[in-house]
């Protein structure tokens, strides 16, 4: 997922962790998006960061996220209300724009830098066992560090929400509000009923592809797998990545929802503001303001109608419990007063994959640091939108694959692969190794031999795992990282759906059609697999727990599901249980994680969340002309 880094150079590298080494690309990447590109080519100005704050609003959105900008976009519709977002990071920036950039922006002031806790199981090539977990921290959130990645998930996903007693969630419903963001700038795509040209959110390709995807493709095909939209009727098959981008620049949920609105006089947004606390009356038991710090002063304000918090599967958990709701046994422990026992930062759960595949190939088809450090590109870039810069985060293709573990009688794949052209080696271990956190030996033993050596690679990702971890607290300081415990393979099952996985990766890369490149597996051993045999189940297995990957997305921790659900945090509306006036809409309501990326389906709980709560406050004030559209 990491790989667009390799077409920047060390020297952008250290400029954009930010700022000013002096080195000269950065200078003149900034200097052209400012003076052709950006202002140009984004006619909507950024959301204006508010000064002085009114002391109560209708509504506050507490993160300004992937779900936030839209919740707080859509419930700024309703003239008589008026909202406040209040988001801990800065705003967007140049480099945020740049899709190729997206891996740099990771171990910057705009990531909370969270790293798993060791357990022994997985991450064991990385530093201290313990794997990196990249989080948003700017306004847009995780949307501003992702790889850019469109992908909706399975039906069956949702349908799956249904059955567990969540009314509401079933595909048909979800699918009108993934519409409802979307604007899909693919002609071919634009005619599908699964699509839609007028929302806020842009979806394309990117304009430029490397020799190999379009291989990828045909390698997929080959194995008797589809070429088809896995967004659109059925998910098994191969395709072109789809993007949240517009013209070439990332289209994150700022940029798409708050931009837009950003003149509206209802609604307020303000930067650099942590929130550390719900403040909830334990007589009547209902939220009634939040704490948060802005320029180091310590404020309160207050919430008329609701609080909704949206700072994402960690921070949202983490601030409930800092509110007093949560387990009551560790909420004790940590010495803070339990206001309602709830399994708050449970069922976390996250895509994992395998990273660190590499097939060398004979052709200079691919992205090789060396190529791509030149001011042609760049300027390429900052005129025309086009070239390599716009790569997605790197990964030009994804597919949807059953292994033999999958139920084959419905479409319901088991398994990710995403393709990128570069590998761990491209960028000379410039950025890549050091967002995984690799250890130098596994570096310099693996992937220093081939370095600057055309490669490519497959990531395959488990789809549902079927591990759970937890996020607690590490004590009552709100500035204080969670602990997280990612807890991967606690289930032998997701390691074996994996395995097969790599087998299938390997299959693809030999494939006919990539017998012109001369792809063939690089097959130095990980020095922890050393005594395992090249190849075999369990080398791979091995291999799987040491270069554990990430796909950045955790849910879950904030579970949505009935009454009858000991379990769930929140009910179906995605109101807390046991607190009025508060809600939680964002990645972690997922009773179950969605098949595939989930940037897509938690801007689609963003927009049912808003709808949700105009339904609940408009019907009681208004009659019944706010009915749902289920
Ligand atoms: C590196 C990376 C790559 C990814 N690639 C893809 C991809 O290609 N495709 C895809 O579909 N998904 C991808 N994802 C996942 C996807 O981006 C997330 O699932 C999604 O953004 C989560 O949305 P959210 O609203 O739940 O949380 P976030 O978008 O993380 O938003 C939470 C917001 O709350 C703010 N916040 C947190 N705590 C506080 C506080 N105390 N006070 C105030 N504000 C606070 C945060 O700063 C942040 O802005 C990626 C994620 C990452 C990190
Ligand atoms: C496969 O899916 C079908 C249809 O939903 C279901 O009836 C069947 O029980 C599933 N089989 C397995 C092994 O899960």
């Amino acid at each position: 997922m990491v790989f667009s880094t390799i077409i920047v150079t060390s020297a952008l590298k250290g400029a954009i962790s930010l700022m000013g080494t002096g080195l000269w690309l950065v200078p003149l990447l900034i200097a052209g998006l400012s003076y052709y590109h950006y202002d140009q080519l984004d006619p909507e100005s950024r959301p204006i960061d508010r000064y002085p704050l009114y002391s109560n609003y209708d509504f506050i959105v507490v993160g300004g996220g992937s779900a936030g900008a839209v919740v707080a976009s859509r419930l700024s519709e309703i003239p008589d209300w008026n909202v406040l977002l209040l988001e801990a990071g800065p705003d967007e920036n140049e480099i945020t724009d740049v899709p190729s950039l997206a891996a740099y922006l990771q171990l910057t002031k705009l990531d909370w830098k969270y790293k798993t806790e060791p357990t022994g199981k997985a991450c064991l090539a990385m530093k201290g066992g313990r794997c990196n977990w990249p989080r948003g921290k700017v306004l847009g959130g995780s949307s501003v560090l992702n790889y850019m990645l469109y992908v909706r998930g399975n039906r069956y996903d949702y349908d799956h929400w249904e059955s567990l007693g969540n009314s509401g969630w079933g595909y048909k419903q979800v699918l009108y509000y993934f519409k409802k963001s979307e604007d899909n700038r693919n002609p071919y795509l634009q005619k599908s009923p699964y699509h839609a040209t007028n929302g806020y959110l842009t979806v394309q390709e990117s304009p430029w592809k490397t020799p190999l995807v379009v291989a990828f493709i045909q390698a997929g095909v080959e194995m008797g797998y589809e070429n088809r939209d896995i967004n659109g009727e059925r998910q098994t098959g191969f395709m072109i990545s789809q993007g949240t981008i517009r013209r070439g620049n990332r289209c994150s949920t700022a940029k798409a929802f708050l931009r837009p609105v950003r003149l509206r006089r209802n609604i307020h947004t303000a930067i650099n503001s942590h929130v550390t606390k719900i403040i909830i009356d334990p007589l009547t038991m209902k939220a009634i303001g939040v704490e948060f710090v802005r320029d180091g002063r310590k404020q309160m304000v207050r919430a008329r109608k609701e609080v909704i918090l949206s700072a994402g599967a960690i921070n949202s958990p983490q601030i409930l419990m800092l509110s007093g709701i949560g387990p009551k046994e560790h909420l004790r422990h940590i010495g803070i007063p339990v206001i309602e026992d709830l399994r708050v930062g449970d069922n976390l759960q996250d895509d994992v994959g395998m990273g660190g595949l590499a097939f060398l190939i004979d052709k200079p088809v691919v992205i090789v640091q060396d190529r791509f450090q030149s001011a042609p590109m760049t300027m390429h870039y900052v005129v025309n939108g086009r070239g390599p810069m716009t790569a997605l985060g790197g990964v030009e293709g994804y597919a949807f694959v059953n292994t033999k573990y999958a139920n084959y009688s419905i479409d319901y794949p088991d398994l990710q692969f995403h393709m990128a052209p570069a590998s761990i080696n491209s960028d000379a271990g410039v950025q890549v190794r050091k967002i995984f956190g690799l250890t130098d030996e596994v570096y310099n033993t693996v992937y220093r031999p081939i370095t600057n050596k055309d490669a490519w690679t497959l990531i395959p990702v488990l789809l549902r795992p079927k591990s759970r971890g937890t996020i607690r607290l590490k004590n009552s300081n709100p500035f204080h990282s969670p602990l997280i415990n990612a807890n991967y393979f606690s289930d032998p099952m997701d390691i074996a759906v994996l395995v097969e996985g790599v087998k299938i990766a390997i299959k693809i890369s030999e494939a006919k059609v990539f017998k012109q490149f001369g792809s063939r597996i690089h097959r130095i051993k990980l020095p922890g697999c050393k005594h395992f045999k090249f190849g075999s189940d369990a080398y791979w297995e091995c291999h799987i727990r040491h270069i554990s990957e990430t796909i950045y997305h955790p849910v879950g921790t904030a579970k949505m599901g009935p009454p009858t659900d000991p379990t769930a945090v929140v009910d179906p509306r995605l109101r807390v249980y046991g607190i009025t006036g508060l809600r939680v809409i964002d990645a972690s309501i997922m009773p179950t994680i969605s098949s595939g990326n989930t940037n897509a389906p938690v801007i689609m709980i963003g927009e049912k969340g808003a709808d949700l709560i105009k339904q609940d406050w408009l019907r009681s004030s208004s009659g019944n002309n706010h009915e749902s559209v289920y």
